[in-house]
């Protein structure tokens, strides 16, 4: 519709419509809004034309002018009202991502103090020529008990609180041989690492490990690193200066240990190693309970049998094994006092580390 030689009314419209939909934010809306419904606009240029028409098209060109700014101003207040609403069509323009705005950090984690305590253990024993080893939490009765010496019936079982796993299609004896368990101690590994490696043999094997405890100084699940050395003439001196070189990189160079004996089955002859206290250096203090030591690993020179479990012959060979609680040294060298706070999952407290 044309008033004569008017504005295509019907193409205008249109035109507008398409720019108003693509106004990428109410700023350039208004504008907009400005050069097409305001006084100079072509649209009001053209009603205000409708007076001078002819009485014959004054009435149709009015009606269309008025329908088509109707159209235009319901098209501009939808289109602002999307704009403000600020929905996903909107991302892509411009001015909705501010680049110079500070972005938010992403959240962190932080190692816990027992894999920096295990990672530190590692380390030295790296240096050493050590292995690092892992194996199965999920172990069999034979690996636990049976290959370190500790036949069905012997007491030294009782002393590791172990979880059993039941399970159907394993038949398992009265005294627990055959079944599956958790890993009470991570001495399974001596064996298991011995069947497929000759000697010499130098490894450490750290892990989680399981047992029936549950009180304010003891939880179910603890971690724990095994070392295994054996070579022909390996003895108690090895030992002896290996844990000794061991403590002084882990608390300080003016660490001393002493040993003390012990029984494991696994060992013989078994020997507690301790610290001296590296808070005090011996005078006596809370951390050591006023003895100057601290208790840091159980120790000993291979049994014959396991070594025979092993497939490693004993009239030629020995050697030293030792583990001990990583939980516990992270603890002391950390200075928690409390061990629930180990098992804190609040990034507050492992941050401290
Ligand atoms: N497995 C023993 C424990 O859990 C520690 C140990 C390891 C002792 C190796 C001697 C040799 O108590």
């Amino acid at each position: 519709m044309t008033g004569e030689a008017g504005l295509d009314l019907e193409k205008h419209q249109q035109e507008v419509l398409e720019q108003v939909a693509q106004a990428p934010d109410t700023g350039a809306l208004e504008q907009l809004r400005i050069q097409v419904l305001g006084r100079k606009s072509a649209l009001n240029r053209e009603l205000s034309r409708v007076g001078q028409l002819p009485p014959e098209q004054r009435r149709e060109v009015g009606r269309v002018a008025n329908a088509v700014k109707g159209a235009i101003e319901a098209a501009i207040a939808e289109r602002q009202a999307e704009l403000r609403a600020g929905g996903a069509g909107s991302l892509d323009i411009a001015e909705a991502i501010d680049l110079t705005f500070p972005a938010t950090r992403p959240r962190r984690g932080h190692p816990h103090p027992v894999s920096l305590v295990m990672r530190e253990m590692e380390e030295i024993f790296r240096g050493l020529g050590y292995d690092i080893a892992r194996g199965p939490e999920i172990e069999t009765d034979y690996y636990a008990f049976e290959a370190l010496n500790i036949p069905v019936g012997h007491p030294a079982r009782d002393g590791f609180d172990t979880f059993f796993i039941a399970t159907d299609d394993i038949e398992a004896g009265p005294e627990g041989e055959g079944k599956v368990v958790l890993r009470p101690h991570t001495s399974p590994m001596q064996v298991r690492y011995m069947e497929s490696h000759p000697p010499p043999i130098r490894v450490v094997i750290p892990g989680k490990t399981y047992r029936r405890d549950n009180d304010a100084t003891h939880v179910p699940v603890f971690h724990q690193l095994e070392g295994l050395l054996v070579d022909e003439g390996v003895t108690v001196a090895d030992l002896r200066g290996t844990l000794e070189y061991f403590a002084r990189a882990m608390f300080g160079d003016d660490r001393r240990i002493r040993l003390r004996p012990d029984y494991f089955p696994f060992t013989e002859p078994s020997l507690e190693v301790h610290v001296s206290c590296f808070q005090c250096d011996g005078a006596g203090c809370s951390l050591c309970r006023f003895s100057g030591w601290i208790e840091i690993l159980g120790s000993g020179m291979v049994h014959p049998n396991v070594l025979r479990f092993g497939g490693i012959d004993p009239d030629r060979y020995t050697g030293f094994a030792f583990g001990m609680g990583i939980d516990r040294i992270a603890m002391l060298k950390y200075g928690v006092e409390d061990l629930r706070s180990m098992l804190d999952p609040d990034l507050r407290f492992v941050r401290q580390f």
